[in-house]
């Protein structure tokens, strides 16, 4: 019998979109005319586009089936009650309440529980969740393992929570903590997975204080498949078996459908404490919608109710992992410091490493991004000083990391597009000495790395 080596891309492709090809000046004018923001450039002067793997990914023949099926009724519609049911399955959890996406199931949750002053413990937030602390007047406090914020550490775990850290905080401001959360996976800090055995000490910690513990879910099967691969005694387990253990240890989760829900739009907030939900469901109400479509249409729900089964499945999960690793690997090889090791949805350049000349407050991560739009047509995204470098007063200070992501969309490009982004980096990476840092011309208060304008600085 041969044993196959090759890890083929677990789909076969029934319907295509072509790429824009565009010439390196087009590019140069583009990213001018766009305020040197790649977010502000349109995506179809983009060649292959890693700036998120969010909503980006291609539906499946049986998710496109499954938007027929969509009940389109206000209320009670059957679609609310396929994905109701397929969420509880998953997460039993006993209230699920649809969000059109992530943030808004953020935006609820913390309004709801949120007071000034308050703080909210999770290994990193991400921008949007912590946007969404900080706009209530409360702390996000990222409490990450001291590996988790070291680039070229190797970890399995890099995602994990202090739990030491955890402990400080429960004692000395426990008071202020209404819940405690845990991002799987570590978005923020490179897509790193979080343990079984972290999340079991995290939700002792919780009981001991007595803290509802949330997970922030958006990549839970990619976090189960690295706890399958990695931690000790849970190779012969079913993804779904180990995600389903990680939600049971948690009270609660928000969740971004854009992601392992395999769909372009949507979101849930699932929660058992009844007082709290009922709250939720009437801000819910005010803002996104009634409670059995929350901002979704009838199909959006079909679609997300399918994806949340095909992300578990072992094949898709098997060459998700492996092509991500696979573009990290090609960098590595070549000497491009990037964060070690690989993350599930993502590949980090480490900007800052990669170019010693730029300081983090001339923001190395736009540097490199821009670089490899102009050089290559491809899409990163900036995770480093302006994404989180901006104070709560006004001030700036260098982010933790200056990194430069590369978001695989799900089921989208192959490998020789992958191939193709592994070659322009590296060929970018040699042009580190010609490379110049920005400033910002102007920027809103509040998450500026979506809007801000810069302008290059000279020689
Ligand atoms: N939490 C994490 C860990 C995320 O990565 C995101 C989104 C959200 C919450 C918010 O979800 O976008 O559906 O409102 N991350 C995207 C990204 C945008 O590019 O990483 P959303």
């Amino acid at each position: 019998m041969l044993h196959f080596k090759t890890i083929i891309e677990p789909f076969r492709i029934k319907s295509v979109e072509a790429v824009k090809f565009t010439h390196r000046e087009d590019r140069v004018a583009a990213l001018a005319e766009a305020g040197y923001n790649v977010f502000r450039l349109r995506a179809e002067d983009v060649l292959i586009d890693l700036l998120t793997d969010s909503g980006t990914g291609a539906m499946s023949a049986a998710q496109w089936g499954a938007l027929l099926q969509g009940d389109e009724s206000y209320a009670g519609s059957r679609s609310f009650f396929r994905f109701r049911d397929v969420v509880q399955a998953l997460t039993g959890f006993r209230h699920v309440i649809p969000t059109h996406q992530g943030r808004a199931a953020e935006r609820i949750l913390f309004h709801t529980t949120l007071r000034p002053g308050m703080v909210v413990p999770n290994n990193n937030h991400f921008d949007t969740t912590r946007a969404n602390v900080e706009v209530e007047d409360a702390e996000a406090r990222d409490l990450v393992i001291p590996e988790g914020r070291v680039p070229s550490i190797v970890h399995p775990f890099k995602g994990n929570m202090d739990l030491a850290a955890l402990e400080r905080t429960l004692a000395t401001d426990g008071d202020r903590v209404p819940l405690v959360m845990v991002t799987v996976t570590n978005n923020t800090g490179g897509g790193q997975p979080v343990s079984l055995e972290n999340l079991r000490g995290v939700r002792a910690l919780c009981d001991r204080y007595g803290k509802p513990f949330f997970l922030d879910a958006c990549r839970f099967a990619e976090n189960a498949y690295f706890v399958k691969k990695r931690e000790a005694g849970q190779e012969g387990r079913a993804p779904r078996e180990i995600a389903r253990e990680m939600f049971s240890l948690a009270d609660g989760c928000t969740m971004s459908a854009k992601k392992d829900g395999l769909a372009n739009i949507g979101g849930f907030l699932a929660l058992n404490d009844d007082e709290w939900a009922e709250r939720c469901r009437n801000l819910l109400i005010l803002t996104e919608g009634f409670p059995t479509y929350g901002g979704l249409a009838g199909y959006d729900l079909e679609a997300v109710a399918r994806g949340l089964e095909e992300v578990l499945e072992e094949p898709y999960l098997r060459y998700r992992i492996r092509s991500t690793e696979y573009l990290h690997e090609r960098l590595t090889a070549a000497g491009v410091p990037c964060i070690q090791p690989a993350g599930g949805h993502a590949v980090y350049v480490d900007a800052r490493a990669l170019l010693p000349r730029v300081p983090p407050l001339q923001y190395p991560g736009i540097a490199l991004a821009n670089a490899l739009y102009v050089e290559a047509g491809i899409r990163g995204v900036e995770i480093g000083t302006v994404m989180f470098g901006r104070q709560p007063d006004g001030s700036e200070k260098p982010g933790a990391m200056d990194l430069v992501r590369l978001a695989i969309p799900r089921r989208v490009y192959t490998q020789s597009h992958v191939d193709y982004v592994a070659e322009a980096v590296i060929g970018v990476a040699g042009m580190k000495d010609r490379l110049r840092g920005y400033r910002i011309a102007k920027a809103p208060a509040v998450l500026r790395h979506f809007t801000a304008v810069f302008e290059p600085l000279s020689a």
